[in-house]
């Protein structure tokens, strides 16, 4: 089972888990799993008011919810949490590093929008980074820790329209492989959970997601939930798996298909609308 990367299975009750971007989508949903299992988790996102409901929301167990507002893109905040946190529930067993933005723009309309690749770096790779260093220390010192990070199906497909999420998110994706290497010896293990399409807020601004298949909050939160489960190398999908070997055996092949599937691509209404 090591050799496949799978870990035994863990359970969450009565462990602390922080949760990154808790206040939507996928990661409101973790929450609310994880609670449901008798966890404490962590909620972290700017949006203190939505974490504020999810305490409530959640009150009366079997777990808990404790909120800590922050802007993972400044790094006196997430210092700060990271202080915070330590004080509050002394350690975390498990990180979802799971905050961060899309943004679906071709390169031919990019000449003038550098800070589209700024942004997406800031929070979904280097906020998350940050966060990681600054809990690393406790892991180590625990002896055990495992850091979920939550990326793309696009990290195998390379999808066109996507280079600035897809690169930013690829670059979280080797951070937390090598990390797992490194550590390997000392308790501290690394999932990449690479999604496809969720139903969520985040892809509601491309019409051609709305009649696309996706999973809906709670499967992808049951993906997540296995991850700190059973701790695999990555989840990922079949077809994303498929075609990344496709890439390494025949890359033209690969990037011609990639391109022709791309073709009736529109860019999504704010690259449209310059936002
Ligand atoms: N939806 C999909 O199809 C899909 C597919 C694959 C992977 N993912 C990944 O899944 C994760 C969750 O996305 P979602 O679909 O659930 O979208 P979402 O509802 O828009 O959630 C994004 C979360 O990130 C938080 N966030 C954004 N910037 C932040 C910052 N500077 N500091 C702290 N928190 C920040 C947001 O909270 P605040 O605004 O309150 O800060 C929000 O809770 C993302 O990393 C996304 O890339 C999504």
């Amino acid at each position: 089972m090591r050799l496949l990367g799978l870990g035994s299975n863990w359970s969450v009750a009565g462990r602390v888990v922080l949760v990154t971007g808790a206040s939507s989508g996928i990661g409101a949903g973790v929450v609310r799993d994880l609670v449901g299992r008798g966890g404490t988790v962590v909620a972290v996102a700017r949006r203190a008011e939505l974490l504020e409901d999810l305490v409530t929301s959640t009150r009366g167990g079997p777990g808990r919810v404790e909120a800590h507002a922050c802007d993972l893109t400044r790094a006196d905040d997430v210092d700060r949490l990271v202080t915070n946190v330590r004080d509050s529930v002394g350690r975390v067993d498990v990180l979802v590093n799971n905050a961060g933005r899309s943004i679906r723009r071709s390169i031919a309309v990019s000449h003038d929008r550098a800070h589209d690749f700024e942004r997406t770096m800031a929070i979904n790779y280097l906020g998350a980074v940050r966060l990681t260093l600054g809990l690393v220390p406790t892991m180590l010192a625990q002896g055990e820790g495992h850091v979920v990070n939550v990326v793309t199906a696009g990290v195998q497909l390379r999808s066109p329209l996507f280079s600035a999420y897809i690169a930013s998110k690829s670059a979280l994706d080797a951070f937390g492989r090598i990390m797992a290497r490194e550590m390997r010896d000392q308790g501290v293990t690394v999932t990449n959970v690479r999604l496809p399409l969720v139903r969520t807020d985040m892809i509601a601004p491309t019409d051609e997601f709305a009649t696309a298949p996706a999973l809906s909050v709670d499967q992808a939160a049951e993906r997540v939930r296995r991850a700190i489960e059973c701790r695999p190398i990555a989840v990922n999908e079949l077809h994303a798996t498929a075609f990344e070997l496709l890439s390494v055996l025949a890359p033209g092949l690969a990037d011609r298909m990639s391109h022709w599937a791309s073709r009736g691509l529109t860019e999504s209404r704010a690259a449209m609308r310059r936002g």
